[in-house]
């Protein structure tokens, strides 16, 4: 099977292309990935060289290419990562969003389209369907309600994508994940920040009260729960992949603190997201009764082999550390006063 990966520089992306080559030997990839601030080819240094692998450094936005590369490379199928995926940044600019998580993915729909390819299988998230409330899980059927211009970005490209396969009967499938972790991860996200931040010594900046949940999956789960959806799926269906671990921010953030041994006076409290989502939940049942896929990573380990990997990649973290990233610290963070001491609200 040949397969273009999109978003294959990013964390989740390189970690499927990472995966995939390795269990499976009748695989063939093209990354292509346009290298936005969270595209980082150090991703991929671990398959460089690869027989089986190949990176082409392009705009999803660009139909041409997007055009010449299926026909050149003779694809089966897209795997479809390639996003802008952060919602803090999509509060301070929805623009990126709009165009990359939406008309990016419409050229890539047409483009899969005109060749006829045999598969679409468009990467989304659990953030489509918003707030949950307690004691409700989402299954697929569940009305969208995004709550940020992220998550509505998303819930567009699916909407999109569900769209080609009833008019243009394109075998589409769409996979729903909850929040991922592990190695590689830009350290933006929840827990890479808060990893990196514990082993340097800085706050830990907890938004609002800190109470809200997520349900968290290790992310070599999620890129195996894509796999068996790309091989066992049925075209036009939506699978959901959740971690079956929720936890609120506070107790992720307390066992970073304690496996990093670093004390718990680093949080501090700061303004809290505009429209931020209290809780996530996902049903899995779909996925487990339609490919036999279940997480098999508990999250302390996971979590234990992560904060190890940013320990010893602390290279890695500095490099990203040292660009565009600080700007980005500054805008979000400079503007959020510390309103409550942390120990007020412990
Ligand atoms: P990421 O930000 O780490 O990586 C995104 C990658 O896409 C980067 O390599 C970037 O360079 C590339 N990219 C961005 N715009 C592009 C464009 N126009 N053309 C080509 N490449 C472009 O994101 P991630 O966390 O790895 O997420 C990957 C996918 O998984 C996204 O679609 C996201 O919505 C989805 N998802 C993420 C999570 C999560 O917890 N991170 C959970 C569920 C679903
Ligand atoms: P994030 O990793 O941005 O993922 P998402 O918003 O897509 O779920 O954030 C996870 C949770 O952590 C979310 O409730 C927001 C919270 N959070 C903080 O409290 N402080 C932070 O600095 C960040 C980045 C997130």
């Amino acid at each position: 099977m040949k397969l273009l990966v999109t978003g294959g520089a990013g964390f989740i992306g390189s970690a499927f292309v990472r995966v995939t080559l390795a269990e499976r030997p009748d695989v063939h990839i093209v990354t292509l990935d346009k290298l936005t601030y969270a595209g980082n080819l150090e991703n991929l240094a671990p398959v460089d060289d690869h027989p089986r692998h190949r990176f082409v450094h392009g705009d999803i936005c660009d139909s041409s290419l997007v055009a010449s590369i299926l026909e050149e490379a003779g694809s089966d199928a897209i795997v479809h990562f390639a996003a802008e995926s952060h919602v803090d940044r999509s509060i301070l600019s929805p623009d990126p969003f709009i165009e990359t998580n939406i008309r990016g993915t419409a050229t890539l729909l047409d483009a899969a389209r005109r060749a006829k390819l045999g598969r679409f299988l468009l990467v989304s998230t659990d953030e489509v369907y918003g707030d949950i409330d307690a004691p409700l899980e989402a299954d697929e059927t569940f009305p969208l309600k995004p709550s940020s211009p992220y998550a509505a970005s998303k819930a567009a490209a699916d909407l999109l994508a569900l769209s080609y396969v009833r008019t243009f009967k394109l075998p589409v499938v769409v996979t729903r994940a909850s929040n991922n972790y592990g190695p590689y991860q830009f350290p933006e996200k929840l827990i890479p920040l808060m990893i990196s931040n514990a082993i340097e010594g800085l706050p830990l900046p907890v938004y609002g009260d800190g109470m809200q949940i997520r349900d968290w999956l290790y992310v070599e789960d999620h890129c195996r729960g894509i796999l068996s959806v790309l091989e066992h799926g049925s075209d036009g269906e939506i699978y959901n992949i959740g971690g079956n671990r929720a936890l609120t921010n506070r107790e992720v953030i307390k066992r970073v603190l304690e496996i990093v041994e670093a004390p718990e006076t680093l949080m501090t409290t700061v303004a809290d997201r505009p429209g931020h989502d209290r809780r996530y939940a996902l049903a899995s049942e779909k996925l487990a009764r339609a490919t036999g896929f279940t997480p098999q990573m508990t999250f302390e380990t996971g979590l234990g082999r992560t904060v190890a990997w940013y320990r010893e990649h602390a290279d890695w973290t500095r490099r990203i550390k040292s660009g565009e990233y600080r700007e980005y610290y500054n805008r979000n963070y400079g503007s959020r006063d510390s309103a409550v001491p942390a120990a007020a609200v412990k």
